[in-house]
C-alpha cells in the first residue's frame, strides 16, 4: 500500500539548539495514521541527536541530505552511506537540485549514490526536476524522463528495491520562490513519473510508489496538491521549519 510522505528537508539552517526545539515540539503533536511517514532530514552533524529523539516514534525518520559516492578513505569532509546506516539513519534525499546545481551533480554521479546508498540498506528520496526555461520550451517531461533513466532505471538490480525508492518531483523554479506548481501542473508530472515506472517496471511497482511534490510547498496549498491522486505528500524546505507550518503540512492529508 502506497504511503503518505511529508519529509523536511532542513538544508544548511537551523543551529542545535533550533533543531532540537523543533523535534521535540513536532513530536508531542504529529498525530498521524499508520499510512503516514514523516521524514526529517537535518544537517549530519545533528543527525545523532535527532535519531535520539525520535528513537521511540513509529512514525518519524530521519534521513541524511546526501551521502558520498565513496565507500572510505581519504575524503575529507565526506559522509559514506555505511557511515550513516551504522548510525541508523533509515533514508538519504539523493539528487537534490542544489547539489545538482552547486556541487556539480550529474546523473551518473548520483546513479552511483544511489548503488551506494541501497547497498547499505538505505531507502533513498531521489530528487528530479526542470528549470523554467525548459519547462516554457515544453522540454520538461524529456528532462524528467532523462533524469529518471540516467539515474535510476538504468540501475540493473533496482526493480527488486523499488520499494526502497520515493521520487521527489521538485521544479526547481519553486523551489525557495513562493511561486508553487500548480495543482494541474504538478498532478500532470506526477502521472507522467508513475506512467514511466509503470512502463519501465510494472503495474504493482508503480501504484506502490509514493511520489511526492517539493517547491514552496506549505500550509496553504498543500491540502489541494495532497488531495490529487498521483500527489503522495511533499518534501517542504523553508516551511519545515517551523514546528506550525510542518505540523499543518502533515495535517494536510484528508
Ligand atoms: P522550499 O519548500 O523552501 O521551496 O524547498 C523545497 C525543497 O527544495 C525541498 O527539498
Amino acid at each position: 500500500m502506497r504511503k503518505n510522505i511529508v519529509a523536511g528537508n532542513w538544508k544548511m539552517n537551523l543551529d542545535k539548539e533550533e533543531a532540537i526545539s523543533l523535534v521535540k515540539q513536532l513530536l508531542l503533536e504529529i498525530n498521524v495514521n499508520a499510512l503516514t511517514q514523516i521524514i526529517l532530514a537535518p544537517s549530519y552533524i545533528y543527525i545523532s541527536d535527532i535519531l535520539g529523539l525520535c528513537m521511540n516514534s513509529q512514525h518519524v525518520s530521519v534521513a541524511s541530505q546526501d551521502c558520498s559516492v565513496r565507500d572510505k578513505g581519504a575524503f575529507t569532509g565526506e559522509v559514506a552511506a555505511s557511515m550513516l546506516k551504522s548510525i541508523d539513519v533509515e533514508y538519504v534525499i539523493v539528487g537534490h537540485s542544489e547539489r545538482r546545481a552547486y556541487f556539480d551533480e550529474d546523473n551518473q554521479l548520483l546513479k552511483k549514490k544511489v548503488i551506494k546508498a541501497l547497498s547499505n540498506d538505505l531507502k533513498v528520496i531521489f530528487c528530479c526536476g526542470e528549470s523554467l526555461e525548459q519547462r516554457n520550451k515544453q522540454q520538461h517531461f524529456d528532462w524528467i524522463r532523462s533524469q529518471l533513466s540516467e539515474s535510476l532505471f538504468s540501475i540493473e538490480e533496482l526493480e527488486s528495491k523499488m520499494s526502497n525508492i520515493i521520487i521527489a518531483y521538485e521544479p526547481i523554479w519553486a523551489i525557495g520562490t513562493g511561486v508553487n506548481a500548480t495543482v494541474e501542473q504538478a498532478q500532470e508530472m506526477h502521472s507522467f513519473i508513475r506512467k514511466l515506472i509503470l512502463e519501465k517496471y510494472n503495474s504493482q511497482t508503480a501504484e506502490n510508489i509514493s511520489i511526492i511534490y517539493g517547491g514552496s510547498c506549505n500550509a496553504n496549498n498543500a491540502s489541494d496538491l495532497f488531495a490529487e491522486k498521483d500527489i503522495d505528500g511533499g518534501l517542504i524546505g523553508g516551511a519545515s521549519l517551523s514546528a506550525a507550518s510542518f505540523l499543518s503540512i502533515i495535517n494536510s492529508f484528508e
